[in-house]
């Protein structure tokens, strides 16, 4: 596995671009006869060898159902899961590994939470607030929520810069909001959201925090504890492992508290016809057989990252930031969608005069991979007045050339629709 190389320069390591880029096998391809550039990674990364090999693995030597099975191969598939649900734990440094509980992704976690706690400790006149830059994800199952007990659902705005406001946060808290759901980084404006200040004034209003980190988790450190959020979610596909692994982290008392989400076997306690008692979490929350593979390959996923370690990655990514910005900035017409002064590497921008959609089949064909559209965050083009953006997102194996690339692909755009 490649690792940071030490620089004596400045006290962050430095990131040997080519050596990760070397572990990472979907990056060494041609797409219409030229060398790939991804820059799609808010909508999902390339997985690096070791996660490709731990899910052969598992296949090839120990695939058995956990939980269930006394035979050999069932206690190391039940052993390689628990570990990776402590790697999670770890990760995001949560107090315990039992406040870990295994989803199919980011947007089920927070389903999980919106239909179990919300339908227990939500009712008519409540509010819940959710920032107006939240993925779909963070809206829709807290509007299906609200229109199940009467709560209602309010937007927190943010300003032309795709900054949260947080004197419009902290008056719309005193208006009745018992839980505050947002994106710790917006996945179309890149904006990094002050997640400890965020939950630290829902808390001294009585309020609970969902915070999503799907789009955190690649790009930095994200810790739990001193967010002291009362649940985080992040997916795994995100942050270089599999799709259809994710997790959901929260607070101890509010998990214990929480009726399950799924019913099925291994989340129950005692099943009779007179009544069912349910599992401790995580396994309440966990019925039927989960994504065995994808939990332990997940797992792998957080063993590479932090081999190379969020200090060279977030410095790399900064790198990554500063160029790119300048580099679009310099193209004639281009609008970048998203400006705030604490940022992911994530480019959304407009061109004068080209709808998004008709740049994305020539950035294709110059095989820059980005995504096109409202990126799941509707009320974010509302807010732009624009129908959708194009967005380029980078990762920690991302390069400066790969951003020329993209800005040589762009001027190719202007040369066809001029
Ligand atoms: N949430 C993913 C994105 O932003 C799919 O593209």
């Amino acid at each position: 596995m490649s690792l940071a190389q030490p620089n004596t320069d400045t006290n962050a390591p430095a990131l040997d671009v080519e050596r990760v880029r070397g572990d990472f096998p979907a990056l060494h391809q041609q797409v219409h006869g030229k060398p790939l550039v991804y820059l799609d990674n808010a909508a999902t990364s390339q997985k690096p060898q070791a996660v490709l090999d731990t899910i052969d693995d598992y296949y090839r030597r120990y695939n058995a159902n956990v939980h269930r099975g006394l035979h050999q191969l069932a206690e190391l598939a039940t052993q390689a899961y628990e570990q990776a649900r402590i790697k999670v734990a770890r990760f995001l440094n949560a107090p315990d590994a039992r406040q870990v509980v295994f989803t199919r992704g980011c947007t089920e976690a927070i389903n999980l939470v919106a239909a179990a706690w919300g339908k227990a400790n939500l009712k008519a006149g409540d509010v819940v607030l959710v920032s107006e830059m939240e993925h779909h994800s963070n809206i829709v199952p807290w509007q299906l929520v609200a229109e199940a007990t009467g709560a209602t659902v309010k937007p927190i705005p943010f300003d032309d810069r795709g900054v949260l406001l947080l004197d419009a946060y902290e008056k719309l808290l005193s208006e009745g909001a018992k839980m505050v759901a947002v994106t710790a980084v917006s996945n179309s404006l890149g904006t990094i959201n002050p997640i400890g200040r965020i939950v630290d004034l829902a808390h001294n209003a009585g309020a609970v925090v969902m915070a999503d980190a799907a789009q955190a988790v690649p790009h930095m450190a994200v810790d739990v504890t001193a967010w002291d959020a009362d649940f985080v979610a992040f997916s795994g596909h995100k942050v270089f492992g599999p799709t259809g692994i994710g997790a959901l982290y929260g607070k101890a008392e509010l998990l214990d508290a929480m009726p399950p989400y799924h019913g099925g076997g291994e989340m129950i306690e005692q099943v009779k016809f007179t009544g069912t008692t349910f599992a401790q979490p995580p396994a309440k929350f966990e019925a039927g057989t989960p994504n065995i593979a994808g939990a332990i390959a997940l797992g792998a996923a957080i063993d590479y990252v932090q081999a190379i370690g969020f200090d060279a990655i977030t410095a790399h990514e900064k790198q990554l930031l500063d160029y790119g910005t300048a580099a679009l900035q310099s193209v004639d017409g281009l609008k970048l969608i998203g400006a705030a002064p604490d940022k992911a590497a994530v480019f959304s921008f407009t061109l004068d005069g080209i709808h998004p959609y008709d740049m994305s089949p020539v950035l294709d064909h110059e095989a820059v991979a980005i995504r096109t559209g409202h990126h799941c965050t509707q009320p974010v083009m509302d807010r732009f007045g624009i129908p959708a953006t194009v967005r380029a997102s980078a990762a920690f194996y991302n390069t400066t050339d790969e951003i020329d690339k993209l800005i040589a692909a762009l001027e190719k755009v202007k040369t066809i629709f001029a």
